[in-house]
Parts: structure tokens; C-alpha cells; sequence
């Protein structure tokens, strides 16, 4: 039965505790995308993860509405029979006579219904037409418009205010799906995005300022020790170095201890994402390792889903090669250990020269003659459906990386989410970004990005720009992001050339920290997890919420703006343990002196308690509000 809930939102230093008291009695939430297990992109993961933090607030009240995918039904979905009657009803009526309107009960409930994205804005501009007794919420995570003029060669940032923006969908040939974005958008209760940028966007495209901006959480992971994070670090780049030595079967030729794993993932748009800018900055980094003689080895993989039919024979030819040459070792080695146990039990030393045999060379000879190969190792790990017309290939082609052994930069593209029951890299994205040593998403267009901020939580480095919610986000909640692994490159005020030496520039300083640097970064990086988690960031939705049920039932519900949404301002000091002075600090990624290089023995707890008590002093910088866009920009896609 519906309860009145307290909610204990948790806050970080500086800002109040927020303990909410709402009376949810007699209201229920539906929550309505396409995304509802139905994995696309991020707002599968901004359904999935906030889930928990919403139903401890609205316990059985709360429905989650997406499509019916038999694969993702079976997979995720435990079926149940409702116990709400009213809500049995309407399903047996739906069930028998298709999707029609139904929840007649003698007392209805309150409904709260949260549409995301333009897919599912048809179902709340139906609500408002019929004038059905609905509190609605519109959570846009993107334009539509916006997407597809930022992926053309459209200056965006600096027209944003002039498109005609009939016109432009259009042309565009996405008029009616434009025109549902922008009614649902109109007409809900309560309007909300996910970052300020995006804010903008929608002001000047929607033609309507959002209520509330929500930003997107995680549910952070707490270990009870605290370096398990580095553990788990270390675990998966093992695993990702097998798969490597599989890869790159015959090519082995450069040192796997000193070789970095960098990767970008997400939905496959090649510009949108920066994947062309990365590719670009890539080669300059192969260039500059080259001439500087550097013996580290950078490991780039591209994960963005695109059309193939299947692994392709070479790849999945390099983990079976590796397999055998490991099955190959272990024999030898068992038949080692036995003549060796056999010398022992008769009380003689072994003689050396006769511990491999004939039969033992025979079969390692075989095994090395399998490693033996023509080509290069494979950029793709699929059989693309099309090659020759794929953006990444293309840019490869141009690029001239192709995996050869003077390429200090090697490149891997897995055009489909990573999955545990891979064959070929067995590994689910979360246990595969711990793996890696930092992350790259120089998005030209990214409302949110999750990606960036699951690398956070998990204590990884990360590269994002200040066109993406989440980097604007953390420009304005810390002093110094770079010194916490959060390097945010300038694609506002740069063009694409000049943003891409500065990328360039955060790799090839990337890879000159030494070991024991990174591990201090890590631990800076993780420490920012609690910014990111929705027990602090779940308060914007329960805001948006109580908006939409306050203007639809002004007779029951008031709502008053908690403190805390006006009152922002929380920023991050700097880490204690940067220098302070500007010749000392001009590197804020923690460098060490080359005799350093390599030890991982330092004393992490110190430093890490530093940081922490430096984090609790209470704050008093002033409130910043997220930072305003530009109207003169240099050219940023136009130039490309
Ligand atoms: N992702 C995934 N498996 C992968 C690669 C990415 O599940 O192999 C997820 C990732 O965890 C993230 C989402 O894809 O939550 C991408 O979201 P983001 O907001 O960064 O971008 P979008 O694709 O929605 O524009
Ligand atoms: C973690 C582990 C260390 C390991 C290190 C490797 O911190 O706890 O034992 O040496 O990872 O770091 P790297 O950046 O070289 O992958
Ligand atoms: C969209 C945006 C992405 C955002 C995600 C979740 O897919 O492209 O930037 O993180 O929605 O809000």
C-alpha cells in the first residue's frame, strides 16, 4: 500500500544533510523509455542505476514502462503478478484488448508519469491532449536536432540562437520526430536535462528553458579496503594483456609491462564522440613516442557497436594460438616436473641437459610454428558489414596506424559492447574499463557521458571536454581536475586542430608518469566517486518530481525548492599533496623523478588521508552556476 517516505539523501562536506519528507501516500510513478532494459546507450544506465535510490522512495508505487524485447525480457526481467488491483486491471485489459487507457479504481491514485527522451513523448502529449490526471515529467538526455547538426558540418556552438528550426529538421528529414520532442517538451508539467550545456541547447531548440537540470549518478561501490579498487585494477590488466598476447600472436615485440591501455567506448558516432579527433591525436602521439625513443607501448581500443557479422577468423585465430602455446608450456612443464620428482625420489640431482626431450622440442617447435604469420595483427576484431565506408577504418587508412612493429601507438577496433561470454575477450565493460589506464571521450556533442564518470568511480583517469554535461560538471565542482585524473580538453574556445594537439599533449604527458604516479592518481580519481553517486545527485530527480505532482495537484501537493538546488557551489579543493607553487605544481598530474620510475611501494594511506582531511575543510568558495555558452566560438566543426 502506498506509504509516506522519508528519504535520506546523503551530502557531501559543505553542504546540508537532505532528509526528505514528502507524502507520496496515494501516488504512484511510472517511469516510461525505450531504454528500460533495452541497453542502447547511457539512459539504459541512468534507468538502470538510479532504479534503487527510487524505489526506497516509492516501494512497490513504482513501475518501470520500456519495450517488449523477448531476449531482454528473458534475460533481465523477473516475471511477477501485480499485486496493486488497479494496476492488475488495467494489465489484464491492456493484455486483452491491446493499449488502451484503464485504471479505474474507486480512490485513483496519484499518477506521476516520467517520460525520457522524444520515443516515449508521444505517450505524455497523449496524456496532456486527452487531459488525463496525470503529473507528467519530459527528461530530454539530448536534442534531436542538436545530434544530427553537430554530426553534420555545422558550426553549432555559435548558431545555436539563429537555426530556423523547422527548416533545419527538414532537411534533415527527422521533422516528425522533431515535432514530438519539442510537444512533449511543451506541454510536460516539468521539463529537466541532464547538464547545463544541454540546457542551452534545449532552450534555443525546444523553444522552452528546462525546470530543473538532473544530472546523471552511479551507484558507487564501497570497498571495505581501500586500495581494493588498485587490486581489482591490476586483476583486470591481466586479462586484458592476455587477450593482447593473443592479438598480437608474432608481434610481440614490445614490453606488455610498459604498455598502456587507452580506450573510448560508447554509442558508434564518430564525430560526436571525438573518435575522429582521438584517431588524429593518436598518430601525433606515434610520432612523438617514436622521436623521443620511448619505450612505452599505447594499446588504443575503440568499443562502439557498428554492423558486422561476426568475429573475424584472424582475431579469434590469435586467442587460440595463445591458448595453445599456454597448453603447450603446461605440458612441458608437467612432463618437466615429473622427471625432475623422479631424479628427487631416487636422491639425485637432475642432469639439466637431459630434462626436455626430443618429443619436448618437437612440440614447442610446432607451437612456435603456429605463432608464424604474414599480416599485421588485425585492427578490427570483426568482419565489418561496411569496411570500406566506416569512419574509424577510414580515418585509419588515411592515418597510415596499422599495428606494424615501429608504431609505438597500436589500435583495436570491437565494433560491439563488450561481453563476459565473449569468446574472444571475455570481459563485461565494467571489469574492462578497471583494466585500462585511462579513458578517452573528446566529445564535440555529449549531453552527459557516462563513460567519463563510470571511469571515475572506478578510480581510472579519464579525458573529456568542455562541451560534454559531465566535464562542465566537474570543471565546477573542482579546483583542479587534472590533478585528479579529470583532464578536460578545450573544445569551446579551440578549433579542431589546436583541441587536438592539446589532446595529444595530455597523452604523451600521460605516458611519461611513472608507475607510482599513476597509482596516486587512481587514488585521487576514486576519491571524487561520492560527486557522481545518486545519493547525492538523486535529489534533482526527487525535486522534478515533487515540481510535476505540486502543478498537477496543486490541492494536495506544495513545493518548495530545497536549499541545496539554488545554493550550489560545492567545489573540490585542490589534493593537499599538489605543490603549491606554480614552478613546482605546472604539472598537476602527480611526476616523479626517474628513479622513481616503477616503485609501487609508496605510502598511499598517508597520502590518501591527506587529500581526505583536505576535502572535509569546510568550503567557502563561492557558488558558481554551471558555465554559460559562448556565442563566438572558433568554427569548431565547419573547420574540420
Ligand atoms: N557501455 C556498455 N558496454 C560497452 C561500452 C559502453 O554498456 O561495451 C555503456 C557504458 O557503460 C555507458 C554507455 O554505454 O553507460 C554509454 O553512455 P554515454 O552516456 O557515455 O553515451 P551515449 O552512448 O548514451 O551517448
Ligand atoms: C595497482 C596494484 C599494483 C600495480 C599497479 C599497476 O595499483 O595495486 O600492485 O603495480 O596497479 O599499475 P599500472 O598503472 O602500471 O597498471
Ligand atoms: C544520451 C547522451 C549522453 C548521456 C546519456 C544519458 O545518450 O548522448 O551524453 O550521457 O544520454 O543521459
Amino acid at each position: 500500500m502506498p506509504l509516506a517516505r522519508s528519504l535520506s539523501i546523503t551530502s557531501l562536506s559543505g553542504l546540508e544533510e537532505w532528509d526528505e519528507e514528502f507524502d507520496l501516500e496515494d501516488a504512484v510513478l511510472f517511469e516510461i523509455a525505450w531504454e528500460v532494459a533495452n541497453k542502447v546507450g547511457g539512459i539504459y544506465t541512468v534507468i538502470q542505476t538510479k532504479a534503487r535510490l527510487t524505489a526506497e522512495e516509492w516501494g512497490e508505487n513504482y513501475f518501470l514502462v520500456g519495450p517488449y524485447v523477448e531476449s531482454n525480457v528473458r534475460t533481465q526481467v523477473e516475471l511477477i503478478e501485480p499485486t496493486n488491483p488497479a494496476l492488475k486491471r488495467a494489465i489484464d485489459k491492456m493484455n486483452s484488448s491491446g493499449c488502451k487507457y484503464a485504471a479505474q479504481c474507486e480512490e485513483p491514485p496519484h499518477i506521476l508519469a516520467h517520460f525520457h527522451e522524444w520515443l516515449a513523448g508521444l505517450g505524455l502529449a497523449l496524456c496532456r491532449q486527452r487531459q488525463l490526471p496525470v503529473a507528467t515529467i519530459f527528461t530530454t538526455h539530448a536534442t534531436l536536432l542538436g545530434r544530427y547538426l553537430c554530426a553534420g558540418s555545422v558550426d553549432f556552438y555559435n548558431n545555436l540562437a539563429d537555426f530556423n528550426v523547422d527548416k533545419e529538421a527538414g532537411d534533415r528529414q527527422i521533422y516528425h520526430r522533431y515535432c514530438l520532442e519539442r510537444t512533449a517538451a511543451r506541454c510536460a508539467h516539468v521539463f529537466t536535462t541532464v547538464s547545463q550545456i544541454t540546457a542551452v541547447e534545449a532552450e534555443h531548440l525546444l523553444k522552452r528553458k528546462p525546470d530543473i537540470i538532473t544530472p546523471n549518478g552511479l551507484n558507487v561501490k564501497k570497498f571495505s579496503a581501500m586500495h581494493e579498487f588498485q587490486n581489482l585494477h591490476a586483476q583486470s590488466k591481466n586479462r586484458i594483456q592476455e587477450f593482447i598476447r593473443g592479438h598480437f600472436y608474432g608481434h610481440l615485440d614490445f614490453n606488455l609491462d610498459k604498455c598502456l591501455f587507452l580506450f573510448i567506448a560508447g554509442r558508434y558516432e564518430f564525430s560526436n564522440k571525438g573518435a575522429d579527433i582521438f584517431l588524429e591525436a593518436l598518430a601525433r602521439l606515434n610520432y612523438l613516442l617514436r622521436v623521443n625513443h620511448s619505450d612505452v607501448t599505447v594499446v588504443a581500443f575503440f568499443i562502439m557497436p557498428a554492423r558486422t557479422n561476426n568475429f573475424n577468423v584472424e582475431t579469434l585465430k590469435g586467442q587460440a594460438v595463445r591458448k595453445q602455446l599456454w597448453d603447450t608450456a603446461q605440458t612441458v612443464k608437467e612432463r618437466f616436473g615429473k622427471k625432475l620428482y623422479e631424479s628427487l625420489l631416487v636422491g639425485q640431482l637432475p642432469d639439466v641437459s637431459k630434462m626436455l626431450d626430443k618429443d619436448d622440442f618437437t612440440m614447442m617447435k610446432r607451437a612456435i610454428f603456429a605463432t608464424q604469420r604474414q599480416c599485421q595483427p588485425p585492427i578490427c576484431t570483426h568482419n565489418m558489414l561496411e569496411d570500406s565506408n566506416d569512419p574509424i577504418l577510414t580515418c585509419i587508412r588515411r592515418i597510415g596506424l596499422f599495428n606494424s612493429s615501429a608504431d609505438r601507438v597500436k589500435v583495436i577496433f570491437h565494433p560491439e559492447f563488450l561481453s563476459s561470454t565473449s569468446p574472444l575477450l571475455p570481459m563485461d565493460y565494467e571489469e574492462f574499463v578497471r583494466g585500462c589506464h585511462l579513458g578517452v571521450f573528446p566529445s564535440y556533442y555529449e549531453p552527459w557521458g557516462y563513460t567519463p564518470a563510470e571511469c571515475t568511480v572506478m578510480g581510472i583517469p579519464s579525458i573529456s571536454t568542455n562541451l560534454s554535461g559531465f566535464g562542465c560538471f566537474m570543471e565546477e565542482h573542482i579546483a583542479d581536475p587534472s590533478a585528479y585524473g579529470i583532464y578536460i580538453l578545450d573544445r569551446r574556445y579551440r578549433g579542431v586542430d589546436e583541441s587536438c594537439n592539446q589532446l595529444t599533449s595530455y597523452l604523451f604527458q600521460f605516458c611519461q608518469q611513472s608507475r607510482r604516479a599513476r597509482i596516486i592518481q587512481r587514488n585521487r580519481t576514486e576519491r571524487l566517486s561520492d560527486l557522481l553517486d545518486w545519493r547525492y545527485l538523486g535529489r534533482y530527480y526527487i525535486s522534478a518530481r515533487h515540481m510535476a505532482l505540486a502543478k498537477a495537484f496543486p490541492d494536495t501537493y506544495f513545493y518548495q525548492p530545497h536549499d541545496s538546488e539554488t545554493a550550489q557551489g560545492f567545489r573540490y579543493p585542490r589534493p593537499a599533496s599538489v605543490p603549491p607553487s606554480p614552478s613546482l605544481s605546472r604539472h598537476s598530474s602527480p611526476r616523479q623523478s626517474e628513479a622513481e620510475e616503477d616503485d609501487d611501494r609508496y605510502d598511499e594511506d598517508a597520502e590518501a588521508e591527506k587529500d581526505r582531511l583536505n576535502i572535509r575543510q569546510p568550503l567557502t568558495l563561492p557558488s558558481k552556476k554551471g558555465p554559460a555558452l559562448p556565442y563566438t566560438l572558433p568554427g569548431a566543426n565547419g573547420e574540420k
